[in-house]
């Protein structure tokens, strides 16, 4: 021992001794330090992490549910967005109620809502630019000429994340279904979260209130996840579709629950003339565990503007209840384009009117300008291991005439009779296909393979390259003092 202590290692044993004394000292400080000043930090999973954060309140931004805080929003984006070359950017709302005009994203860049956090959109309609139509629409769908730019909105961006710990986007839409109902709207109501043109987006673990019309609508994009929404309008408000893909490639929407007044999902691809001049389509979209409350429309509609053609599209794990029908097509002569190889399975359906419905004459033209030689391909129908109860009509298929849809398959589904139901559960015109296990007996036009042919109609075993797309854990603390 004594030689030990009096070796020259005994100095630097107490060296090592007095270090670790001084690191305790210093890490128990600044535990000190930072509980004092660390109002917040979580983790959260997105498609890319951000090297730089900030709050709103950084820009002035007051949650008060009064004050505007659209200047606040509009300086917080221009300056992150000098980020964009640099690791990225993401900002970080608050709880409280924060009052704003409508805002533009930017590329590489995060939107985080805290679990208490409401965005209320203004309802000064000042606040509300007006944008060009979409090209491939030709004009508003309230109005003709341009629409209200949506309060979300971003284009031409790449890497943009939208997401929270269920934070709440308000869109106030009262004031502009009032003024839609009377008649009273110059141009077409905005949406509520519209990214057009861009690749790599996100949008995740919200809850979408009222939105003045559709609440989520990806555009001419790419590379999309919406998941874990909650979005709720009042069935009878107009117009309020819950996820609108419109010509965009490799969309994967998953893990939602959607209450609207209108389809919960609605994939497009733009309208008559102007969709067939613009070409670009739905296709690769995977929509999964969706649940879906919708009296007076679908849980997925294909359509009714589908003209750039939709392909692809395979949705599976799906709930509905209350809802007016289950998958529907809707397209008119004059639409052109097509709507070919869907595959829905695992759909369990409660008090419908509607389980599948296809409609060849939705009509609904932006102009008299249409092509009534342009008609639509419908084609490659896949519907399987279906459940339904309380259903008045089995299924209302209407294709044109002089152009079939065809190659519809359908097989296990039992649907579930209402106490009042038609008396005729099948009603089929123009339509050609084949079905297996499917009761009540579907329509001639659909003639039966017989039992052992039940796993019949097909569904994509290789997934799409959506789904592989990895998320990574980021995470955000404040340090405020
Ligand atoms: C957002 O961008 C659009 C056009 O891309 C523009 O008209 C609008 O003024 C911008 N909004 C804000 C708040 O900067
Ligand atoms: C956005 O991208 C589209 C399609 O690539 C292009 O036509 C348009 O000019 C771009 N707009 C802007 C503002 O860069
Ligand atoms: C998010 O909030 C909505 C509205 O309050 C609620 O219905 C939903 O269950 C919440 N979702 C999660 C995952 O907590
Ligand atoms: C959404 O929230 C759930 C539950 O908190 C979480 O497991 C999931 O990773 C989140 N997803 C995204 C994409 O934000
Ligand atoms: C029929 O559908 C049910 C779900 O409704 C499923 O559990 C069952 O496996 C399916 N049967 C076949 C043969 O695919």
């Amino acid at each position: 021992m004594e030689l030990f202590w009096t070796s020259p290692m005994r100095t630097q044993v107490i060296e090592i001794v007095l270090a670790l004394v001084v690191v305790g000292l210093v890490s128990l400080r600044g535990a000190e330090c930072r509980k004092g000043r660390i109002l917040d930090s979580f983790d959260y999973t997105a498609i890319s992490c951000r090297a730089h954060s900030a709050s709103l309140t950084d820009f002035g931004g007051v949650g008060d549910g009064k004050t505007s805080n659209t200047k606040a929003f509009k300086d917080a984006i221009n300056q992150l967005s000098q980020y964009g070359s640099d690791g990225g950017a993401q900002l970080f709302v608050p709880a409280g109620k924060w009052l704003t005009g409508s805002f533009n994203l930017t590329s590489h860049f995060t939107l985080y809502l805290q679990k208490d956090a409401v965005l209320l959109a203004s309802q000064d309609i000042t606040e509300w630019p007006v944008i060009d139509p979409l090209p491939s629409y030709g004009r508003g769908r309230d109005a003709k000429g341009g629409r209200y730019i949506s309060f979300i909105f971003g284009t031409n961006l790449t890497d943009v994340v939208v997401t929270g710990d269920n934070g709440t986007i308000d869109g106030q839409g009262a004031f502009w279904w009032q003024q839609f109902h009377k008649g009273k709207l110059k141009f077409t109501r905005p949406y509520l979260i519209e990214i057009m043109h861009s690749d790599k987006i996100q949008i995740s673990n919200l809850t979408l209130l009222n939105s003045p019309a559709w609440n989520v609508h990806p555009v001419y994009s790419s590379n999309i996840i919406v998941q874990g929404i909650t979005i709720i309008a009042p069935i009878t408000s107009p117009n309020t579709d819950g996820i609108n893909p419109d010509s965009c490639t490799n969309t994967r929407i998953e893990d939602c629950y959607i209450i609207s007044g209108d389809d919960c999902v609605a994939v497009k691809s733009g309208w008559d003339e102007y969709g067939i001049k613009f070409g670009m389509p739905t296709k690769q979209l995977v929509i999964r565990r969706l649940t879906c409350i919708s009296p007076y429309s679908a849980v997925i509609a294909l359509g009714s503007e589908m003209s750039g053609g939709i392909q692809d599209v395979r949705a599976e794990d799906l709930v509905a209840l209350n809802t007016e029908s289950g998958v529907r097509i809707k397209t008119a002569v004059g639409r052109g384009g097509y709507v070919k190889d869907v595959y829905v399975r695992g759909m369990t359906m409660k008090t419908m009117k509607w389980a599948f419905w296809m409609t060849g004459n939705y009509g609904s033209h932006p102009d008299n300008n249409y092509d009534p030689n342009a008609l639509p391909i419908i084609q490659g129908i896949n519907y399987r291991d279906m459940v339904a109860e309380d259903v008045k009509m089995a299924a209302r298929l209407e294709g044109i005439a002089g152009d079939p849809f065809t190659e519809i398959c359908i097989s296990n589904v039992t649907i579930g009779m209402a106490a009042k139901a038609k008396k005729v559960p099948w009603t089929c015109s123009d339509v050609a296909g084949i079905t297996s296990g499917v009761t009540p007996r579907p329509c001639d036009l659909l003639p039966d393979q017989g039992p052992e042919k039940v796993g019949l109609c097909n569904f994509p075993t290789e997934a799409l390259p959506i789904d592989n797309l990895q998320f990574q854990q980021c995470s955000y603390s404040m340090s405020y003092y």
